[in-house]
Formats: C-alpha cells, sequence, structure tokens
C-alpha cells in the first residue's frame, strides 16, 4: 500500500460526534495527566492506538502490529474527568495493512459540551505467528 503525505491526510470538519459506536470509551484520571495538570499527549495517542488496534483486529481476524501513525493533531486540550470516545473509520487497506482514521472526541466533564480534540491516521499490518506479515481475509484487501 501506497504512503499517505500528511498533505493526503483529510482531518474532518464535524461539528458533532460520529454516529458509529466508539470502539473505545474511557475516562481520563489523574494519573493520565501532565506537569501542567492537563492529559498527556502520549497516554491519549496510546488509547487511539489501543482503538484502532481493536478496528484492525476484528477486520484482519487475527493477530496484527501497529507500523505508522500519520498526520496526527491535538487540537484541543483534554481535561481530568473529560469522558473520552476514539471513533474508527477504514481509510484503506492493501495485501496486509489497514489504515484506520481514528478521532477522539471528549465529553465535557464541567459542562457536558462535546468536541474533537485529536485525529490521526494509524496503519497496522496483519501478522503471522511468527511476526511477518500475512494477507487480508479475502474481500477485506
Ligand atoms: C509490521 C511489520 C511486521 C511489517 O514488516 P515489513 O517487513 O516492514 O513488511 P512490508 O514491507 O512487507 O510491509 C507490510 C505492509 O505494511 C505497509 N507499510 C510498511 N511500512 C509502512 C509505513 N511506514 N506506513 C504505512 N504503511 C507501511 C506496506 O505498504 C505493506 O502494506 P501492503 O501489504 O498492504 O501493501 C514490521 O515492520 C514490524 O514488526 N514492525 C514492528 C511492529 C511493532 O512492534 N509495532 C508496535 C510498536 S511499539
Amino acid at each position: 500500500m501506497d504512503k499517505l503525505s500528511a498533505q493526503e491526510i483529510k482531518h474532518s470538519t464535524r461539528a458533532t460526534p460520529p454516529q458509529s459506536v466508539p470502539a473505545l470509551r474511557t475516562l481520563t484520571m489523574p494519573a493520565d495527566a501532565n506537569p501542567n495538570g492537563d492529559i498527556f499527549g502520549g497516554w491519549l495517542m496510546s488509547q487511539m492506538d489501543v482503538a484502532g488496534g481493536i478496528h484492525a483486529y476484528s477486520l484482519s481476524g487475527g493477530r496484527i502490529a501497529t507500523v505508522a501513525v500519520d498526520g496526527m493533531s491535538f487540537h484541543l486540550p483534554v481535561h481530568i474527568g473529560d469522558l473520552i470516545s476514539c471513533h474508527c473509520v477504514t481509510e484503506r487497506t492493501g495485501t496486509t495493512s489497514i489504515a484506520v482514521k481514528v478521532e477522539t472526541w471528549v465529553k465535557r466533564r464541567a459542562d457536558g459540551r462535546e468536541e474533537k480534540v485529536t485525529e490521526g491516521l494509524f496503519t497496522y499490518v496483519a501478522i503471522d505467528a511468527k511476526g511477518r506479515p500475512r494477507p487480508l481475509p479475502v474481500g477485506e484487501s
């Protein structure tokens, strides 16, 4: 699968969260904060990787590995106590790889407002028991 350049990765401009069931939802905790008191970006990225991995795992029918993260954007800070939801869409598939667009939306603890806070393109490769790329199931590639 050809890699997408940063310019080719489209960021959505939607004002409301996707209607899809999020691949992952969780509450942000004090232990997830950075020294400023907001949520640490690395923690948020790991949640997005888990969400995209759940999505890719179900499509690939087995083991996967993250091979790349592109076009990662942090639009707004996330605060302790915000509820986060990671929504996933298959951007494209290749012979062994699946690119998943992951958007994170928060529901603010303070006032219940819903806002998109991050997005990025996570690429996974279907792998066999020895960690080698394996073809996606027929119909997914
Ligand atoms: C994932 C891994 C098995 C792929 O092995 P590889 O020998 O690089 O495989 P290939 O070169 O055949 O590429 C496999 C697929 O990945 C895609 N790919 C490889 N590097 C990529 C990148 N940087 N961005 C997007 N896609 C990429 C290729 O285009 C190919 O897709 P296709 O089969 O759909 O056409 C290997 O790179 C690996 O084990 N990486 C470490 C994974 C890991 O530990 N992840 C967790 C990080 S903590």
